[in-house]
């Protein structure tokens, strides 16, 4: 599969906003409300990679669509570093694959890129989460090397925080 890890761009807001739509219980596009303009919108996460006014809470973190034909199938969000919450429940990774493309292997190959980005930048082992019930996920973390470490409560649900450390 050739799919690609890329920056949002200005061109790709009617795309990524039916994505958006698409997940009805969980944020495809982070931190995104309907005042902000598109081209605010792109330059707000181009400013997150870089660390650049973060919101209170936040670290530098770099949002990715995932894009296969020239097509958006998801995205991934990369946190750069880990603070209270995100080591308890976010962990370092948040990926999404659209409806129409998933059991494709399209997360597990988001997945693998991420990682690869991550250590580019310096962080060895990977804190990743997903709730008990996401199937799914949890087969994607396993299948890159996940070790589970607990089970915590994160909003009245089981959730699982796994490591995926450098070989
Ligand atoms: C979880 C999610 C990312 C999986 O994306 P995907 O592209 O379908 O995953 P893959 O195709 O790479 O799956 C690889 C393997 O994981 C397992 N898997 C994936 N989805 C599964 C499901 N719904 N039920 C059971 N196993 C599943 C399978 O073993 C699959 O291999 P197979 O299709 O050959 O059987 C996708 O369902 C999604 O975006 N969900 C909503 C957002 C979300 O939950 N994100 C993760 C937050 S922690």
């Amino acid at each position: 599969m050739r799919l690609n890890l890329r920056e949002l761009q200005d061109d790709d807001e009617r795309e990524a906003l039916a994505a958006h739509s698409e997940f009805p219980d969980w944020e495809f596009l982070l931190l995104h409300t309907p005042e902000i303009t598109w081209h605010d919108y792109v330059l707000r996460c181009r400013d997150h990679r870089l660390g650049i006014n973060l919101p209170k809470g936040r670290v530098p973190a770099t949002f990715f669509i995932a894009e296969v034909d020239g097509e958006i199938i998801g995205r991934a969000s990369i946190r750069h570093e880990l603070n209270t919450f995100l080591t308890n429940y976010g962990g370092h990774i948040g990926y999404g694959v659209r409806p129409q493309f998933r059991r494709r292997g399209c997360a597990t190959e988001i997945l693998r890129q991420s990682l690869d980005y991550i250590r580019g930048l310096g962080v060895d082992d990977v804190l990743m989460t997903c709730f008990d019930e996401n199937i799914g996920s949890a087969a994607v973390i396993e299948a890159a090397g996940g070790q589970l470490e607990n089970k915590v409560d994160f909003e009245g649900k089981p959730l699982r925080r796994y490591w995926i450390r450098k070989q």
